[in-house]
């Protein structure tokens, strides 16, 4: 995923546009560039962060129009060359794209018949040289040009252009990847989400797939790629740009992880009745006959959202006694799977722009499911795909690290399993009125957690900063607390580590243990206690080291392991909303002790809209 800022108006162009790229950087940090137009057309671009870019960029420029980009990097390493800013050959067009042109090998070698020559690796410089081609050819506007390529490209783009010879206009057109416009007083924003121009503007148009939008200082015209004039809608921002800034914390994924108490909060707001004998889902209470009807529901998602999938399955099964299955989208997405009009197919996704999970999206929607978003950003492509379900509330998240989201992930799915219960009458009337007012406060046993366990898990860090594996266990809806905090250490502290079914791991992974391996073990399960208890002493047996998380009145796991963190006990179902919290603290801690870049850890990007 990459980051798009573009501005045409009155102000200067350039710190708007570099400071917008700095907000944009999470979508992607390999390089950074930025194209602008005063009499000539100039192009800076840097391999690194954006901060490289600021360096090179003179404080003393102005251009009332510019684009600008920061990738990660697809096509081509990330370098000066395959930085964004392209320009065409006869260098008066310059594009910035985030997407991917899947035939872009074809149209190159054409081009290149032609007589084109590319200074670059990537997909973006053929479309603006097939953009310049056209132009020539046909002898037309910028506007029908990029028309006319756009209907030959095969992929996703959000892309932004600008012209030597029509200085004041930009074109912008979207297929996959999100362009949002925002509309101010003279003058036009264009970036990959709101948080470059919030600060200028709430008024915003959310640009569809295949729309091409011609935007000069004062005006603005959409139309789609067969010539057909659309009716902009401005709609307004609920974001506030405090919850886009740091505040006092060091970092974004820091700041994230306090947050979550008031993220769920959010997240259950209207949800539950105050008497605690009702939730209410619109998107579900619009369905409830299929949701009735249906005979399995499966789950598709990546990575963190995956685990949220996964803790899912434990709760709708538990609850709702509905079959549930959970596939990685890019799994379901090539094994030809079978679904039918029968099925829900429930997408989880933070960005609502993750590839893998949107291209799923759309072939359970082809093959007739009634697919169902659970998605953080509003207006994001998947909640529009899916059209129905909902969000997470859980208000922005920068970080790359998914935390606050998955915990908000999790509750909806909470909520799901309740109401479809309370619709299948499968839990009793008690259970349920048990279940809703534990939820109902549990913001405050995360509070008390993370109170809790934060100076403990820095001590833990200072130990296990140096550790080169770890494993974490644990059983039944822990299991995928195990696998999410594995992912959580590995991500942003780049130490291998895995999770794994408790019991699982004397079926292999326990050769991994000696006095250098340090388990993490989930032993707040009261039903498995004693098994996991058992797993606790096999790994003592082999002198591994043990960090057991367990809860406020455990008497035995501290004669076993070697360090406990307690934790306050809750419902079972409820429990990954607290033992997720330690875990996340533990690798943040680690992180930051390996002088980590936790906010935007490398090789990654908040969403990878590339399949
Ligand atoms: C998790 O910390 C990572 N950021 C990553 O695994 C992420 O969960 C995954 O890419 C899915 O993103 P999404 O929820 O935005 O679809």
């Amino acid at each position: 995923m990459c980051g798009i800022v573009a501005y045409n108006g009155d102000e200067n162009a350039i710190p708007i546009i570099i400071s917008g790229l700095k907000r944009l950087e999470y979508r992607g940090y390999d390089s950074a560039g930025i194209a602008y137009i005063n009499n000539k057309l100039n192009v800076i671009k840097k391999a690194g962060k954006v901060k490289e870019l600021k360096k090179n960029t003179p404080d003393n420029l102005f251009s009332n129009i510019g684009i600008g980009h920061t990738r990660w990097a697809t096509h081509g390493s990330p370098s000066n060359e395959n930085a964004h800013p392209h320009l065409s050959m006869d260098k008066k067009l310059a594009i910035i794209h985030n997407g991917i042109i899947e035939n872009y090998n074809v149209i190159k070698e054409g081009l290149q018949n032609r007589g084109y020559i590319f200074k670059s690796e990537t997909d973006t410089e053929v479309l603006i040289n097939l953009i310049e081609d056209v132009k020539k050819n046909e002898k037309i506007s910028l506007f029908k040009a990029v028309q006319l390529a756009l209907s030959q490209i095969v992929g996703a783009y959000a892309i932004a252009i600008i012209n030597l010879e029509d200085p004041d206009k930009l074109v912008v057109a979207k297929k996959g990847s999100p362009l949002l416009i925002g509309v101010g007083e003279n003058e036009f924003f264009v970036a990959s989400d709101p948080s470059p121009f919030i600060e200028y503007t709430k008024d915003v148009i959310y640009l569809n797939d295949n729309e091409i939008a011609e935007i000069s200082r004062n005006n603005l015209e959409i139309r789609t790629i067969s010539n057909e004039l659309k009716t902009t809608y401005i709609e307004k921002l609920t974001l506030e740009l405090s919850q886009i800034e740091k505040g006092n914390f060091e970092t974004f994924m820091l700041k994230e992880i306090y947050e979550q108490p008031k993220a769920i909060l959010e997240t259950l707001r209207g949800r539950i009745s105050p008497d605690f004998n009702f939730v209410k889902i619109r998107g579900l209470n619009e369905n409830t006959e299929a949701f009735k009807a249906t005979h399995k529901i499966t789950i598709i998602a990546c990575g963190t959202s995956w685990h949220a999938g996964l803790v899912g399955e434990y709760l709708i099964e538990g609850i709702a006694k509905i079959p549930v299955e959970v596939e990685y989208a890019s799994e379901f997405l090539y094994r030809d799977p079978l679904i039918s009009n029968k099925d829900i197919v429930i997408a989880i996704s933070q960005s609502g722009e993750t590839a893998d999970t949107l291209s799923a999206v759309n072939l359970a929607k082809k093959k007739g499911a009634l697919v169902y978003g659970i998605c953080n950003v509003v207006g994001s492509s998947i909640a529009r795909e899916t059209g129905v379900g909902t969000y997470t509330h859980a208000g922005p998240e920068i970080g790359v690290a998914s935390t606050k989201s998955f915990t908000s992930q999790v509750t909806v799915l909470i909520l799901i399993a309740l109401s479809i219960a309370k619709l299948k009458k499968t839990i009793s009337e008690s259970e349920f009125t048990s279940i809703t007012k534990e939820l109902f406060s549990i913001s405050n046993k995360i509070q008390l957690t993370l109170d809790n366990t934060s100076k403990q898990t820095q001590q833990l860090a200072k130990l296990y900063q140096d550790s080169k594996n770890f494993l974490y266990l644990g059983r039944g809806i822990s299991f995928p607390v195990a696998l999410e905090g594995a992912l959580k250490l590995k991500e942003i502290s780049y130490i291998h580590a895995e999770g794994y079914p408790a019991a699982e791991m004397k079926h292999g992974p326990i050769a991994l243990i000696d006095k250098d391996m340090p388990t993490i073990i989930i032993a707040t399960n009261k039903s498995k206690y004693e098994k996991i208890l058992a797993n606790a002493q096999e790994i003592k047996a082999r002198s591994g080291k043990l960090i057991a998380i367990v809860t406020d009145d455990d008497i035995n796991m501290n004669k076993i392991a070697d360090h406990i963190i307690k934790v306050p006990a809750t419902e079972h179902f409820l429990s990954p909303l607290i033992t997720t919290i330690p875990l996340q603290l533990l690798s943040y801690h680690i992180a930051k002790l390996r002088g980590c870049d936790v906010d935007q850890p490398r090789n990654l990007a908040k969403a990878v809209t590339v399949e």
